[in-house]
């Protein structure tokens, strides 16, 4: 323990509240790993901010006639009442508009330029004569070349989801004045390259240390692009908006959205160490062989970013030098919406303030943790969090605890009873939490959150079956001290309970652990088992989950 644990999440785009499928994907599994490692005794520090820059946030803004920088302000200031409302701990989740990221990104180009990973080419990119501007990106519309989808963008086509480039595109037309292909021009422009052919040989060999931990699809992934031999990219594009290049006559063009988010999980860190008051903090968990206990970063991430933190991030750190890479990119497949693909630009999308509005953070924290999109593709749907919330949170978890908690108000004035030496029965439930509390951990660090989270809940039905087994409602008639043990044995194992699901679950947890008569922060507590000592009082307790009865189909 003691280890540096280096917690980085995706950045998402300021262009939209968040949706339910980002924190399944990215947000939660973070956080419960981050919930983790503290509680475990170990240094984490989890970051990440939003993501401003772009030609989708400037095209947008364009449209609604609204500055980009009023336009991203205001979802990162959404984007952030979410993490409140859902409980995401960071150490500091910032944004890319910061003075701080400027400079350093700034710092990134102009070392990676001087060390020659980065150089100047001219390239072709099409051009409005009616803007008389240059169109990176989304500024061009026109026919997927591979799949003949009409609405595909110079970036991207949203129908079959293969990246693009504006020359790619078959009819393109300008976005800004509608102009026909026609009318658009290829014309020569300066622009910043990448030279990851460059990078292609460290890379490779990074990629074959030590990677058995790594989800196989998301090896097999990045080991494919290294097959397919790496391509120099632009870093640059001809905008105003954005991290401008620190180099005389490039005024008019700025570093690419991708290039300076990365750039942003080591930013973030440094950031953080300046508000902490220990601006050289951030080394811990950035230098290789800094501190003397290791050093692991992780990036959760959704997998449509795998290329940019296996491959294109990865490069820029071995050519910045001295800094560490990730020790593992744990991504996660997609969550369907009611079977179909999420996509905010369709309407088929779940907000996530939305639910955590109506049903509170717990529930869907459960929900979306229980079916991770690990490994494969999963699915939300409302029928589903409503039956899991009541089958499993309430009448499992949340049974137990109510019995338990009731049972001690009733029949012992909420006074906990001093135990009999402790029976073979006691034993094993009491070992059973133990185990709990190694395998839950296990899962939790290798990044198996959905194991993890069951295991914790098999615990709550081991101690269900423990309680059921022993009944102290009908000990009490014949044996008042027996019922008494049973009654201590079950307070420590709801104590172990509270903490197992606390990395999942911290709003509940927090609410058992003032039940146990515990004072301060359960996601304080160290990774064990709390004892609650014989003679203790508890306060009165009320349910930790409310049942949801509605007709479920209203909710679509
Ligand atoms: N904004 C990007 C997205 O939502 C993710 C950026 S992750 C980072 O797909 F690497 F850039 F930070
Ligand atoms: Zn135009």
């Amino acid at each position: 323990m003691n280890e540096h644990i280096l917690v980085c999440v995706a950045w998402p785009y300021a262009k939209t509240s968040t949706h339910v499928g980002q924190v399944a994907g990215a947000y939660l599994p973070a956080d419960t790993f981050a919930r983790y490692h503290r509680m475990a005794g170990n240094k984490v520090l989890m970051v990440s901010g939003s993501d401003e820059h772009g030609t989708p946030i400037l095209v947008e803004s364009e449209r609604l006639g609204i500055n980009p920088r009023d336009f991203v302000a205001n979802y990162h200031r959404q984007i952030c009442e979410v993490w409140d409302q859902l409980g995401m701990s960071w150490d500091l989740y910032t944004e890319t508009g910061t003075a701080n990221h400027y400079r350093i990104t700034q710092d990134f180009f102009l070392t990676l330029y001087d060390k020659g990973y980065i150089f100047k080419d001219s390239m072709q990119s099409a051009y409005c004569p009616t803007d008389r501007r240059f169109l990176p990106d989304r500024y061009v519309e026109g026919t997927c070349p591979l799949c003949g989808y009409t609405g595909a963008r110079g970036d991207q086509c949203d129908n079959c989801g293969h990246t693009l480039d504006p020359v790619d595109l078959i009819d393109a037309k300008c976005r800004l004045c509608g102009s026909k292909d026609s009318k658009l021009e290829m014309r020569m422009t300066e622009h910043f390259f990448l030279d990851l052919p460059k990078l292609q040989e460290p890379l490779q060999s990074w990629l074959s240390e030590n990677k058995g931990h790594w989800r196989p699809n998301t090896l097999a992934f990045a080991m494919n692009w290294l097959k397919e031999g790496l391509r120099a990219r632009a870093i640059t594009r001809d905008l105003d908006w954005g991290v401008p290049i620190p180099l005389d006559g490039y005024e008019d063009k700025r570093i690419y959205v991708w290039f300076d988010a990365v750039i942003g999980y080591f930013s973030a860190s440094v950031e953080w160490a300046e508000k902490q008051g220990t601006p050289e903090a951030w080394k811990n968990w950035w230098i290789p062989g800094l501190s003397d206990t290791e050093v692991r970063s992780y990036y959760f991430i959704g997998k449509d970013n795998i290329p940019f933190h296996t491959i294109i991030w990865p490069a820029m750190l071995l050519g910045y030098g001295n800094r560490v890479l990730p020790y593992d990119v744990p991504a996660n497949e997609f969550m369907t919406m009611s079977g179909a693909k999420a996509s905010s630009s369709r309407g088929n999308v779940i907000w996530t303030k939305d639910v955590l509005d109506k049903y509170g953070a717990d529930m869907l924290r459960y929900y979306l943790s229980a079916t991770a999109p690990e490994g494969r593709d999963s699915d939300f749907t409302f029928d589903e969090m409503i039956r899991r919330n009541n089958d499993e949170l309430v009448a499992t978890y949340g049974n137990v605890v109510h019995r338990t908690l009731t049972f001690l108000q009733s029949k012992f004035g909420g006074v906990l009873p001093q135990p009999q030496p402790l029976r073979e029965a006691d034993r094993e439930i009491l070992a059973e939490l133990e185990r709990g509390f190694e395998l839950v951990g296990k899962n939790i660090s290798q990044c198996h959150f959905k194991e993890g989270l069951n295991t914790a809940m098999n615990v709550a039905r081991a101690a269900n079956r423990y309680l059921d087994e022993q009944a102290p409602w009908k000990q009490i008639k014949v044996d008042r001290e027996a019922a008494g043990t049973t009654i201590y044995v079950m307070l420590q194992v709801i104590s172990g309970l509270h903490l197992l699901f606390c990395p999942y679950l911290p709003f509940s947890s927090q609410k058992l652990h003032g039940y146990l008569g515990l004072e301060g922060d359960a996601s304080a507590q160290p990774w064990q088992a709390i004892e609650i000592p014989a003679g203790t009082t508890l306060p009165k307790p009320a349910p930790l989950f409310p049942k949801i009865e509605e007709p479920v189909a209203a909710e679509k």
